[in-house]
């Protein structure tokens, strides 16, 4: 069994965070949400994986490398153009070759590990009707927005469509997939779709059609596509929600750290309180503040005489003397200070699509 994760294709809706970053790289209290992926991929025993990069190959590259520190071997695939999830399995042939595996959309995050998933379909594959394909489903209110569904009384998967106006089920495609080699021929019998895609629910409509089994399993816990609307601090929250306490930093006498934090290697906290679920990344620095739950603190960052709960603030970015912050996300690199200069004033600099609330 072999993985491939995607990673091709710019992100558009997390873009005042992360510009021509690639968005499969932005931290969920504190680790990039691609890495998530590769290590439920490490954990359900796989050790071969395909990575499709697109334009922003070479930061991938640079955080994942060989892929060592997750015990796995990487092999990376560039994508000219993001032309659709399909494409990637087409040029993911040689890489692949004859071998099943699992497909991971490299910007989903699900609470489930993937090993009862893949081990269920590796047993099913002996079994007298073999399937296909295996896909991982999600019950949603409004099915309209993502690829879906339907699926018979013996539990096979009957028609898929990609992001139907009258949705026939509830069932959403989450972006983790189980394929044989069958799905090889699929890919190169669609043609692209009206959005110019190769798209994957074709692919595996065409396996329906051509009489192979293609198997679901409904998801258990949460799933969220952080391409789809404002996801990230609703991740990051889910996610705080299971982190377990660490100390690696220093916290001094006057300060108070309550619940479960994770305080990374280096981080200084002084003369503040801190109340979990929190995290504080490597060297940070926090003096004179409340950082209150729901919060993670990226790497290199500083905090000072500041309130700030519920809210993610991205690696190397300093807020000082910002008063009371809430449900804020705070990109790369970003400083706010309070000033006296005169006139007295809020003076801004924002990148595109950046919002901002004063109360
Ligand atoms: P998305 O563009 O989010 O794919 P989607 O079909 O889920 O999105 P949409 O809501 O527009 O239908 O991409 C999902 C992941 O796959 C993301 O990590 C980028 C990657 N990807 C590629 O690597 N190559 C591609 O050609 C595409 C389309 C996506």
């Amino acid at each position: 069994m072999k993985g491939l994760i995607l990673s091709g294709g710019a992100g558009t809706r997390l873009r005042p965070i992360t510009h021509t970053r690639a968005k499969q790289l932005v931290p969920i209290a504190n680790k990039p949400i691609l890495f998530y992926g590769i290590e439920a991929m490490a954990e359900a025993g796989i050790r071969e994986i395909g990575i499709i990069v697109g334009d922003t190959r070479d930061e991938i590259i640079a955080a994942v490398g060989d892929g060592s520190q997750f015990g796995v071997k990487v092999t990376y695939i560039p994508q000219d153009a993001p032309l659709g999830l399909a494409h990637c399995v087409l040029i993911a042939r040689d890489f692949l070759k004859d071998d099943d595996f699992v497909m991971y959309l490299g910007d989903n995050m699900l609470e489930q590990n993937l090993t009862q998933f893949v081990s269920g379909f590796q047993s099913k594959r002996t079994s007298s009707n073999p399937p296909s394909a295996q896909i991982l489903l999600c019950e949603v209110e409004d099915a309209s927005h993502f690829g879906v569904a339907v699926v018979n009384k013996d539990g096979h998967v009957t028609d898929l469509e990609e992001k139907p106006k009258k949705p026939r089920s509830n069932l959403a495609l989450v972006g983790v997939y189980l394929f044989d080699k069958s799905i090889h021929v699929a890919v190169s019998s669609i043609k692209p779709s009206a959005r110019g895609e190769l798209e994957i629910t074709d692919a595996i409509q065409w396996l329906v059609d051509n009489k192979h089994v293609v198997h679901h399993e409904v998801l258990e816990g949460w799933w969220i596509d952080t391409g789809k609307k404002d996801p990230l601090l609703e991740c990051n929250r889910l996610v705080l929600d299971v982190i377990e306490s660490d100390n690696n930093g220093t916290v001094d006498d006057a300060s108070r750290v309550e619940g479960r934090v994770r305080i990374m290697d280096g981080a200084k906290i002084e003369n503040s309180r801190v109340r979990g679920p929190v995290v504080i990344g490597r060297n940070a620095v926090i003096v004179n503040s409340y950082i209150g739950p729901y919060t993670s603190v990226g790497d290199d960052c500083t905090i000072a005489d500041t309130d700030i709960e519920h809210s993610v603030v991205l690696s190397r970015s300093s807020i000082s003397g910002a008063g009371r912050l809430v449900d804020s996300l705070i990109g790369y690199d970003v400083a706010v200070k309070r000033t006296e200069a005169l006139p007295k004033a809020h003076r801004l600099m924002l990148g595109d699509d950046s919002i901002v609330e004063i109360g």
